[in-house]
């Protein structure tokens, strides 16, 4: 087991992917928890020699003001996340983690998502580009240093921000560069702000949400000019994951998908930016791109995203794939899933982040594709057949086993 001193950077640092990572991590630390969920506990990844999860410390970036505790309560009570004596014990860790939290960037992040933001976040309103970057970069520098840390993955588990990458998408990156310095008249959001930062302070980043972050050619390029690895994007946890799994099933058997139509309905914080209708123009095309890769036409396809306050962190999706078998027969298979948002995503940021240490440490740049599996819009390839995925981070583990 390696006992080197890692930092995982949660963007987005109190909301509720970040804080049941920081309650799973605590619970890890303090042999508080079991490992299922996690894929990098399985027996067939421990030649890999992963980092211990003492390894790590936690810090990040917010726009809000609150704690971990506090929004861990906030799960508790609203949707059972957690047990109450889970939380009693594994306080001391998470009130150590708060202190390393700091002030984010609201730049080009909508109004939806500013309208959760604390006078202190909302004073950095009209803060350059470049100042901006500057503040963040120390801030990682700062974490950096106190806690001796050998790496640090800068994870975005921020709100979803609206489109954004038409603006920036055919630009190198001198020009992209160019354009920090221009208040007024920069397109970068702030989740590209976080990966440049990330980037030029010598840390990874991974890029959880359907936000653009690190996808852009003229990130590519800084990734390439830092030897940064980077990988994203929108987690893979439930409907998505599903569609995934199944819909290589329908053409392996040379079943005709007419139509798939996924509603899904949720009410954490989540949902709420969701339900803002240019948050969730992000969402909905990160849900609906896979199937066509997968069954080599497009069906007609269907997915909406409702924001139910009393579901609370449990989303359920319910799906109506219409298909037709031999001699043209209509059928239909319908599913629902039922799944609590946090705990799905939670495990696979713990495990991205271990693999990601892990290339990492054997001096890899560039895209982790090998992670492919993790994400509903996986950067660097089209793969999307989950199966298939699993077998790239199979192969990966045994070139390492192979060539530790
Ligand atoms: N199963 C899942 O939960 C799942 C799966 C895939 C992707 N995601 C994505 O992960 C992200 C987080 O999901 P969540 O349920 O934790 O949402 P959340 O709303 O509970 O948390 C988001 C947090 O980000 C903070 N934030 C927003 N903009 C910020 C900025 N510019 N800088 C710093 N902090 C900022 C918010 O204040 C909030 O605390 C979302 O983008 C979501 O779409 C979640």
């Amino acid at each position: 087991m390696n006992n080197g001193r890692f930092g995982i950077w949660l963007v987005g640092a109190w909301g509720g992917v970040a804080t049941t990572v920081a309650t799973g991590l605590a619970a890890l630390q303090n042999g508080l928890s079991e490992r299922v969920g996690l894929v990098s506990e399985l027996p067939k990844y421990a030649q890999l020699d992963l980092a211990d999860w003492k390894c790590f410390v936690l810090g990040g970036h917010e726009i809000r003001k609150t704690s971990y505790l506090a929004e861990a309560r906030n799960l508790l009570d609203s949707s059972r996340v957690f047990s109450a004596d889970l939380l009693a014990k594994a306080a001391p860790t998470l009130e150590a983690f708060d202190k390393n939290v700091r002030t984010g960037t609201l730049i080009n992040v909508g109004s939806t998502i500013e309208s959760f933001a604390t006078p202190a976040t909302l004073k950095t309103r009209g803060e350059p580009p470049r100042a901006a970057l500057g503040r963040i970069a120390a801030d990682l520098k700062e974490f950096r240093g106190t806690h001796n840390l050998d790496h640090v993955i800068v994870v975005n588990v921020a709100s979803t921000e609206p489109p954004a990458e038409g603006d920036a998408a055919g630009l190198p990156w001198s020009e992209l560069s160019r354009l920090l310095d221009q208040q007024d008249r920069s397109p970068v959001p702030a989740s590209t702000l976080y990966a440049v930062a990330a980037m030029k302070s010598g840390c990874s980043y991974i890029n959880f949400t359907p936000s653009v972050g690190s996808n852009l050619p003229a990130l590519q390029e800084l990734a390439a000019e830092t030897g940064s690895l980077h990988m994203g994007r929108d987690g893979k946890t439930g409907e998505t994951l599903l569609k995934s799994a199944l819909a290589p099933m329908f053409a392996a058997r040379n079943l005709q998908v007419k139509s798939w139509v996924g509603h899904n309905i949720f009410g954490n914080m989540d949902g709420k930016v969701l339900d803002d209708p240019v948050n969730k123009e992000n969402k909905v095309r990160s849900k609906d791109r896979l199937l066509a890769e997968i069954l080599g036409y497009k069906p007609q396809t269907l997915v909406t995203i409702e924001y139910i306050e009393s579901m609370g962190d449990w989303k359920t999706a319910w799906d109506h794939i219409h298909f037709s078998g031999f001699l043209g027969t209509p059928m239909v298979m319908q599913f629902t899933w039922q799944g609590c948002d946090s705990l799905l995503a939670a495990p696979l940021v713990l495990d991205l982040v271990r693999f990601c240490e892990r290339e990492h440490r054997r001096g890899k740049t560039g895209l982790m594709t090998h992670l492919c599996s993790f994400f509903k819009s996986p950067m660097g390839t089209d793969i999307h057949d989950f199966s298939r995925q699993v077998a790239l981070l199979d192969a990966w583990a045994e070139e390492i086993a192979a060539r530790p």
